[in-house]
């Protein structure tokens, strides 16, 4: 692996990631903070001086996560605001309150998603992994684009999943519609979705300052395994080749919090991150580590960016 000058890995955490950087002056915005990763994302990000917006589906959650994020940073300040990423009204919504408020954001961390969840539609009829995980990720980060270019030098950092190596998206049938539902496979569906976006984001927007990254954060216990069956936690050790080593959220955390300010990355993008490095592409049946090359594929990410838009009911000139 390469990337990191730090000498950072698997139980780095988002403090020491952080440790010496400046965030004064800096917008972030952090989707599914309500809890898990993205609230100590958000946590880390308001430590260093980051103004925050934390999206979360319950406000009266999210405006605990907040003050409890307000009292251990000495009142940084934080927003918090409802975001629903299953309903593309509830996304236009968002993008229309957050724009009228600002105009130029520096750190996108589209961090919410759910995982092997039962056969389930979102509010628009799509697949629920892919519809929430990549597709209401997909129309934010578009309605937020100008605000990202207005905040250049910007990262956009899709939490995608080591997940991904179980399934490339498939085109022919994104929906499940042809094949038998299959939840591991919507799920890895949708998270090489993530990466594939931040390849094309990265070509569309690089030259103007916006770099995109996606990341595998690691296996954390968190309420993402809410849809698991005990099969299920047999299905992700068998996965890990038995070696399966678990983070804490800190460190779980820690890549999100690299991609969106390590100085090691300036400049460049369209990268899938693990254990805060740049990982390489590992095509290796059975592999653990690194990034399917489906999964990087600048043909299928400029694909999915069209099928996206179609999907969506709008196009983005960016
Ligand atoms: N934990 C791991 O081991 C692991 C491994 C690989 C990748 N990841 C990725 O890391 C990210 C964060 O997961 P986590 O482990 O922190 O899990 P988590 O604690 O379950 O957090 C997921 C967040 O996403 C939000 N969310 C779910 N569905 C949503 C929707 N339709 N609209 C808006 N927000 C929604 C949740 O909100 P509610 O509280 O309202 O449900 C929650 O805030 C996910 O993208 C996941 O795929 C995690």
């Amino acid at each position: 692996m390469t990337g990191s000058t730090r000498g950072f890995g698997h139980d780095t955490t988002t403090d020491e990631v952080l440790e010496g950087i400046d965030l004064g002056g800096r917008l972030a915005l952090v989707t599914g903070a309500s809890g898990g990763l993205g609230a100590e994302t958000a946590r880390a990000l308001a430590s260093k001086g980051a103004r925050v917006v934390l999206t979360v589906r319950d406000l009266a959650r999210g405006e605990e996560v907040a003050d409890g994020i307000r009292k251990s940073t000495g009142n940084a300040s934080v927003e918090c605001e409802e975001l629903e990423l299953g309903d593309l009204a509830s996304v236009r919504a968002f993008a229309e309150r957050f724009l009228a408020r600002h105009d130029a954001l520096q750190i996108l961390v589209n961090n919410a998603g759910v995982m092997a969840c039962p056969f389930g539609r979102t509010s628009d009829g799509f697949e629920l992994q892919f519809g929430t995980n990549h597709l209401g990720h997909f129309l934010l980060t578009g309605l937020l684009a100008p605000a990202l270019v207005g905040g250049a030098p910007a990262r956009v950092i899709s939490v995608s999943s080591r997940g991904h190596q179980q399934s490339p998206v498939v085109f022919e049938d994104i929906g499940f519609e042809e094949r038998a539902y299959e939840k591991w496979a919507a799920y890895g569906q949708s998270k090489t979705a993530n990466i594939l976006l931040a390849v094309e984001l990265e070509r569309r927007l690089g030259a103007r300052g916006v770099h995109a990254y996606a990341i595998h954060p690691g296996v954390i216990p968190t309420d993402l395994s809410r849809h698991m069956e005990p099969e299920d936690f047999e299905h992700v050790r068998r996965r890990s080749g038995g070696r399966l080593r678990l983070k804490t959220v800190e460190s779980g955390a820690a890549t999100s919090v690299w991609a969106a300010t390590a100085p090691e990355l300036e400049g460049r993008g369209g990268l899938y991150l693990e254990d805060c490095h740049v990982a390489e592409v590992n095509d290796a049946e059975g592999a653990t580590e690194g990034v399917r090359s489906y999964a990087l594929d600048p043909d299928a990410a400029r694909r999915l960016w069209s099928v996206s838009e179609e999907l969506v009911g709008q196009g983005f000139a960016l």
